[in-house]
């Protein structure tokens, strides 16, 4: 079986070495994975596959109680209880072969970039519950406004900027018109029900952007000489969305609609509201535009999950105020990523959390003993059992936990029912950068089984790469084969959540 796996593999990528590929012919390709929008995550054995019982709840950060009444969010909970795969992938088993059966490679290249002042804006946010660098992605992401929210009276206006970027804020946040909104870069605001300058006929409207916002996302290498932030000067991608038109309020359960426009990289997120383009690397380096079946990628986990905000990950859980206003950088130069928690799980109203028993116990423990709600990623590592979707990064371990064998909330006595565990925090309660930021020899590793995939222009395999494969044939929880599948005991075990997944 292993050498089954293994030889199309190869075969696969003597296919995709080719030099100077156009994007039309890597367009023209047989597609290998029907389903690029289902990403590597769902595809993690929650233990049931391999020891018969769910010991991890990685799906709930993504599927769960819609956190917008807006179609850009699901009610799609129901996802992390039974393993409900489309047929077609069913059939081929899992199609990201790169993660649970990669191979070795070679280092990277640094080529410096500019920039413009243009409006766009850098922003730090906390980073989405396993989207850590040391998992293998180091982003920045910067946050732009159509021109008449920087205008007023038709002249440039930095100061209207500001406020508008604020009210914006406080807005994706959750807070409605009249609310006040304190601690922006402004100062405490009430939010009006427009924006202000030039924006001035366009209305607020909470959990939405509006039309014409539009997010860079660039993605690095991770580079360890780099003591600031960690990101290579190199770009492995950019990613960019801008919004199109207000989405509708959902009704009920929506119908997928299968999307195939693709315009040389661009394509319509799952929902259709927004606009996505990605840039990837070639085999030579240069950024080129991403073909139909990588841009398909994208389109799931923005705008086809529960748990964003109007699609996106990052600024509603942007650091509030001024200290929100720089680049990403996990907390190795300015400590201000704190452990907000969850806005639903409140102390005095435990007990009508739609949880697992097991999840309300250690809550209620944790709220008898410090009279407070344990943070989001304190619930997240405990129902993980470790610092990633796949509890394949061993690395972590020992930085989330004084004692790694205490993370699980299965345990009797774990991180969440006793703080005294816990080593990712800092006694102020910010997240000490060990957690987000690998080790050298981890990153180097990272970054080359990478590269390799860049050399062979192989993205359709996959881009999440570990230095270490972690099929569950290599040792790894990465479920390659799909037949059969079922439940995935995740309800069994105690360990479901329904939440909305918004931060205090
Ligand atoms: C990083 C976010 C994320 C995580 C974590 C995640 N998923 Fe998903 N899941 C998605 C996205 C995105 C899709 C595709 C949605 C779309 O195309 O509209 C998806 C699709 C699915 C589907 C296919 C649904 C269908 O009808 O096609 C299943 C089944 C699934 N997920 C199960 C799981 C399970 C089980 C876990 C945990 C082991 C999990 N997911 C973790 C984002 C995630
Ligand atoms: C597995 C789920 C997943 C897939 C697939 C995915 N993204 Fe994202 N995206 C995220 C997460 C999570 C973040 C925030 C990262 C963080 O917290 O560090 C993000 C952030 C972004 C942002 C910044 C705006 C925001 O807050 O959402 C843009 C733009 C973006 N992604 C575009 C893309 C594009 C283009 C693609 C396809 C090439 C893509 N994404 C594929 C999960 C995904």
């Amino acid at each position: 079986m292993k050498t089954r796996v293994y030889l199309i593999f190869l075969i696969s990528f003597g296919l995709f070495a080719c030099k100077n590929v156009s994007i039309e012919e890597i367009n023209a390709r047989k597609q290998v994975n029907p389903e690029p929008n289902i990403p590597l995550e769902c595809y993690t054995d929650t233990g049931i596959v391999k020891k018969g019982k769910a010991e991890a709840n990685p799906c709930y950060v993504c599927h769960t109680k819609a956190n917008t009444p807006y179609v850009n969010e699901l009610e799609d909970m129901g996802l992390t209880l039974v393993y409900s795969f489309p047929e077609d992938i069913v059939e081929r088993g899992n199609p990201w072969l790169n993660a649970v059966n990669p191979d070795l490679a070679i280092g990277n290249i640094p080529e410096p970039y500019t920039g413009e002042r243009t409006g766009w804006r850098a922003f730090r946010w906390k980073p989405f519950p396993g989207f850590f660098p040391t998992n293998g992605r180091i982003d920045s992401t910067f946050i732009r406004l159509p021109e008449n929210f920087r205008k007023k009276e038709g002249i440039t206006d930095w100061e209207i900027y500001k406020k508008n970027l604020a009210i914006l804020e406080c807005a994706i946040k959750g807070k409605v018109p009249g609310e006040i909104c304190q601690g922006t870069e402004v100062g405490d605001i009430t939010v009006p029900t427009h924006y202000e300058g030039d924006a001035k006929n366009i209305p607020v409207i909470t959990f939405q952007y509006p039309p014409g916002t539009e997010f860079a996302h660039p993605v690095y290498y991770l580079d360890p000489l780099n003591t600031l932030s960690f990101k290579s000067l190199r770009l492995r991608e950019m990613r960019y969305m801008k919004k199109i038109a207000y989405a509708p309020v959902r009704e009920g359960e929506e119908e997928e609609e299968s999307t195939s426009f693709w315009d040389n990289g661009m394509v319509f997120n799952r929902s259709g509201f927004w606009l996505m383009v990605g840039f990837i690397e070639d085999e030579k380096g240069n950024l080129r535009p991403q073909s139909r079946e990588e841009m398909k990628f994208c389109i799931g986990c923005h705008g086809g999950v529960g748990g964003t905000v109007d699609g996106t990950y990052t600024f509603w859980r942007k650091i509030p105020g001024i200290l929100g206003w720089k680049d990403q950088d996990y907390n190795l130069s300015d400590t201000s990523i704190k452990d907000y928690s969850y806005y639903e799980i409140s102390c005095d109203k435990i007990s009508y959390l739609q949880v697992g028993e097991v999840i309300k116990k250690a809550l209620q423990t944790h709220c008898n003993k410090y009279g407070y709600p344990p943070g989001e990623y304190l619930l997240y590592f405990a129902l993980t059992k470790g610092g990633d979707h796949f509890r394949s990064n061993a690395e972590i371990l020992s930085r989330i936990s004084t004692d790694p064998t205490k993370i699980s909330i299965l345990e009797r006595e774990n991180i969440i029912t006793n703080r005294s565990f816990i080593n990712f925090l800092n006694p102020d309660g910010t997240v000490k950068a060990s957690l987000f930021i690998p080790s050298e020899k981890r990153a180097y590793e990272i970054n080359k089984q990478y590269y390799r995939v860049v050399k062979a222009q192989a993205f359709v395999f996959g881009r999440d790469l570990f230095g270490k494969p972690f099929g569950l044939s290599q040792g790894g929880n990465s479920i390659e084969k799909l037949k059969g599948l079922n439940y995935t005991g995740v309800f069994e075990s105690a360990l479901w959540v329904r939440l909305r997944t918004l931060l205090r």
